[in-house]
């Protein structure tokens, strides 16, 4: 079973519109595949039309075994299911601090997927803190929506200190630029300096699109609702381009 989060320690950077739609795209591919919503935003369990009701409350979740099995859901698509995530999930981060070995308590709840699943990608809420730790034990590879602006940059290059810092295997990190505006300067400028900078930022982007907007009235991937819109191009290019770079690192 292979682990992907979607990560960024930065807010509405196309976060949830990725998940859905890489998630959505693996499927597709005959990939058993789990979306696991680690929001309380819960916003890619509304994505997929999910209303949750979880009976477990945070400790209950971080505590893993069959409550949470019962939790999953099937989507409209075949090979996808999503385990959701609702408000109560804001407690998370305290509730992971009860258990022993807390950095790892997300790696071990997932275990309980393997037979199941071949690829669980995780939908992160902003942290950099001990659910981020869970996030980086847990998963394999760790894929940043980048905007090209100044800020974006410097999130992600506290990103990869952080890494750093603690241990963290920063090969598994790709990034990919999202929101892209062509016309401006500085999102081409800042684009091409970051692809010579990190081998990991890979040469693929998603433009920032008022389809992908609709996302939240259709509440549908948008390369299920419109297979052959340029957004749904560009994320299944994303998808090529990660599993290809992954693949030519011998990691996936
Ligand atoms: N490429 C894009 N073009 C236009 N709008 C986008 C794009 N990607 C995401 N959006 C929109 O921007 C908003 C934030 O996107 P999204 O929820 O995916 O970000 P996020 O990083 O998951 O946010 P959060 O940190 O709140 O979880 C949403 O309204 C979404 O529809
Ligand atoms: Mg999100």
């Amino acid at each position: 079973m292979r682990t992907l989060a979607i990560y960024s320690n930065k807010g509405g950077v196309g976060k949830t519109a990725t998940a859905v739609n890489l998630s959505y795209l693996a499927a597709q591919a005959g990939v058993k595949t789990l979306i696991c919503d680690l929001d309380p935003q819960s916003s890619a369990t509304y994505y997929f039309r999910i209303k949750p009701k979880l009976n477990y409350g945070p400790k209950g979740f971080i505590k893993g075994g069959e409550k949470i099995n019962k939790a999953i859901k099937g989507t409209d698509y075949k090979d996808l299911d999503l385990l959701p995530a609702d408000f109560t999930l804001r407690h998370l981060e305290a509730a992971i601090y009860k258990f022993k070995h807390p950095k790892e308590r997300l790696k071990k709840i997932i275990k309980l997927f393997e037979a199941e699943y071949d690829l669980i990608i995780f939908d992160c809420p902003v942290t950099i803190s001990i659910l981020a730790d869970n996030i980086f034990h847990a998963s394999e590879f760790i894929l940043v929506p980048l905007i090209p602006t100044t800020l974006s940059v410097r999130t992600y290059r506290q990103l990869l200190a952080f890494c750093r810092k603690n241990n963290y295997d920063t090969g598994k990190i790709y990034a990919f630029f999202s929101m892209v505006d062509r016309r401006k300067n500085m999102h081409m400028e800042l684009m091409a300096k970051m692809v010579k900078e990190y081998d990991g930022v890979l040469r693929s982007l998603i433009p920032y699109l008022s389809q992908i907007e609709r996302m939240g009235i259709d509440r549908r991937p948008v390369a299920a609702s419109a297979p052959e819109s340029v957004a749904s191009k560009a994320y299944r290019n994303l998808w090529v381009k990660f599993q290809k770079t992954a693949l030519a690192n011998k990691r996936f």
